[in-house]
C-alpha cells in the first residue's frame, strides 16, 4: 500500500515525527514541528549530506553563515526587485492563488506557466474558464506582483533598519568567497557547502511539508574555471542522483527535468531539477544549476570589492563560474518516508507497518527491550547504558513484546535487543532484524562489535 499525504500525516503525528506548529493555540498555518523521531531523521539526513558533500569530500569545505545579511546582498542579487510570484484572488471566496500554480493544478501539470508574463497567465485562466478550487467560481482579480522576502527590523530605532530573513543559504557563501579562499588554502576548482534555514513568504504553501515559509536547505556552491562548468555540472548532477539512491530513494521514483533554453533563468547556462514522484505527481526535489559568474559579479559590482581569482599557475585572473546543487531537507524527508513506508503482508491476514529506511538514516539504530519488565528490567538498563555509548538507542519496557517489535518496525529501528531469562543464565541477548524478523543470540560482551559491523 502506498501512503497518501493524509495517511502520512497521521502516521508522522502518531509516532512523533511531525506535529502541527503551535497546536495548543489552534496552530499557525503551514508550520510544522519535528518531534523526537523527526529531529533524529532530519539530523541523520543532514549529517549524511555533510559527510558526502563536505567533510568526507576532497573537493569541498563548509561554512555556517548568518541568516540576516546586509540588505545590499538582496539588492545585488535582484531578490528585492524580482523575487516575486504572480498573486491573484478569487473575488467570490477571497482565496489567494499563485496564478502559475493555479494553471498547473487545473491542467494536471500538463501546462507549465512558470515564466509566462502576467497577461498571458490571466488570458489563459479566462479563456479556459479555470475555476477556483475552493468555491468553483471563475471570477478572479487581476494578477499582482508579490515579493517573497520576509522583511523585519534590526536594532532599536525604526528608520532604515529593514533587514530580510534569507530566502536561500547560497548568498552567505558568495559573501564569504574571498575569506574562505584566503583562509582555507584552496585552489579553484573547489566548493563551499552550507546547511541552514531559509524563509520565503510563499503565496500558496502546502502539500504538507513540501512547500513551507520556513524550511532548511543543503546547498553547495562549486567554483570552477569558466569553460569547465558544463563538465562540473554533469559531475554534480550525477553525484546528487547517487546521493538520493544512497538515501534509499527508488530509481523509478526519481527523474531529471532539464530546463529548455527558454525556461533557463537569465544568468544560467544549464539547469536540471531532480523530480520525485510525490502523491500529487512528479515535483521538484532538488535544483541543480550552472549559475555562471552572476552572483560574484553582482556582489563585486555593488560592494566594490574585487572578488576575482588569481590562478597561481597561469597568473590569469577571472571570476569563477558556479555550479549549485540546492536541496530542501523537508522535501527529501518526505520522499524518504514515502518511498520506504509500507504495510507488509505477513500471511494469515496479518500485516505490519514497516519503515524500511536505510540503517544510517533510521531515527533509532537499536531498541532495547526487557522481555518482562518486572524480571528483566535491571539487566536491560545495563545493556541500554552500554549501547548508548555507541548507538542511538531507545528503551521500551511497556506492553507485550510483539507489540513493541511492531512499534520498532513502524519507526524503522533496524535491530531490537531483547533481554530475557536466558540472559541471566548465559549473558546473551536476542538480536532481531527489522526486515527479516530473524533472531539470533549474541553475547553481551560481543554485542557492540556485532552491531557496529551491521550498522
Ligand atoms: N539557491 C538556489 C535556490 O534556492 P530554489 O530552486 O529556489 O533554488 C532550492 O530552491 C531547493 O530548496 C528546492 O529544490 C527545494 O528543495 C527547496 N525549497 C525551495 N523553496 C521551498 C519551500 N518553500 N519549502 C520547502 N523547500 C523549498
Amino acid at each position: 500500500m502506498k501512503y497518501n499525504l493524509d495517511q502520512l500525516n497521521t502516521y508522522a503525528k502518531r509516532y512523533g515525527f511531525i506535529y502541527q506548529g503551535s497546536e495548543i493555540y489552534g496552530g499557525l498555518a503551514n508550520t510544522w514541528d519535528y518531534g523526537p523521531l523527526g529531529v533524529n531523521l532530519k539530523n541523520n539526513i543532514k549529517s549524511f549530506w555533510w559527510k558526502k558533500f563536505v567533510s568526507q569530500n576532497k573537493l569541498n569545505v563548509g561554512i555556517d553563515s548568518s541568516i540576516l545579511l546586509n540588505p545590499k546582498t538582496w539588492e545585488a542579487t535582484g531578490h528585492l526587485s524580482s523575487f516575486k510570484d504572480p498573486l491573484m484572488d478569487c473575488k467570490e471566496c477571497k482565496t489567494r492563488y499563485r496564478a502559475d500554480e493555479l494553471i498547473k493544478r487545473s491542467t494536471n501539470s500538463s501546462v507549465d506557466a512558470d515564466g509566462w508574463d502576467y497577461k498571458k497567465m490571466f488570458d489563459y485562466i479566462g479563456e479556459h474558464k479555470i475555476k477556483c478550487p475552493n468555491c468553483g467560481a471563475s471570477n478572479f482579480t487581476d494578477i499582482r506582483e508579490f515579493n517573497l522576502m520576509f522583511k523585519t527590523q534590526q536594532g532599536v530605532t525604526s528608520d532604515n533598519n529593514d533587514v530580510y530573513l534569507r530566502p536561500e543559504t547560497a548568498q552567505g557563501i558568495f559573501l564569504n568567497f574571498k575569506n574562505i579562499l584566503r583562509t582555507s588554502r584552496r585552489k579553484i576548482p573547489f566548493g563551499i557547502g552550507q546547511i541552514g534555514k531559509s524563509f520565503r513568504n510563499e503565496i500558496t504553501p502546502g502539500n504538507y511539508v513540501f512547500r513551507t515559509r520556513e524550511f532548511e536547505q543543503m546547498e553547495l556552491e562549486f567554483f570552477c574555471k569558466p569553460g569547465t562548468e558544463i563538465d562540473w555540472f554533469k559531475f554534480w548532477k550525477e553525484f546528487s542522483y547517487q546521493f538520493l539512491l544512497d538515501c534509499g530513494l527508488k530509481e523509478d521514483s526519481i527523474k531529471f527535468y532539464n530546463h529548455s533554453k527558454e525556461k533557463l533563468a537569465f544568468y544560467s547556462n544549464a539547469t536540471t531539477d531532480i523530480l520525485f514522484a510525490y502523491p500529487w505527481g512528479y515535483d521538484e526535489l532538488w535544483g541543480i544549476s550552472s549559475r555562471t559568474d552572476y552572483d560574484l559579479k553582482s556582489h563585486q559590482e555593488l560592494s566594490g570589492e574585487n572578488l576575482e581569482y588569481l590562478d597561481p599557475q597561469t597568473n590569469d585572473t577571472y571570476l569563477p563560474y558556479v555550479i549549485e546543487p540546492s536541496l530542501g531537507i523537508e522535501r527529501l524527508f518526505l520522499a524518504i518516508l514515502l518511498n520506504n513506508l509500507e504495510e507488509e503482508e505477513l500471511g494469515d491476514n496479518k500485516t505490519r507497518t514497516l519503515l524500511r529506511i536505510n540503517k544510517n538514516l533510521a531515527p533509532y539504530q537499536v531498541n532495547v527491550l526487557p522481555l518482562v519488565k518486572k524480571y528483566h528490567n535491571e539487566l536491560a538498563e545495563e545493556v541500554y547504558d552500554l549501547l548508548l555509548k555507541n548507538f542511538t538507542a531507545f528503551y521500551d519496557e511497556n506492553g507485550n513484546i510483539g507489540r513493541r517489535y511492531r512499534r520498532a518496525d513502524a519507526i524503522g529501528t533496524p535491530y531490537c535487543i531483547t533481554i530475557d531469562n536466558q540472559t541471566q543464565e548465559d549473558e546473551t541477548v536476542t538480536v532481531r532484524d527489522r526486515d527479516s524478523m530473524d533472531q539470533i543470540r549474541v553475547k553481551i560482551s560481543e554485542l557492540t562489535d556485532y552491531l557496529k559491523k551491521l550498522l
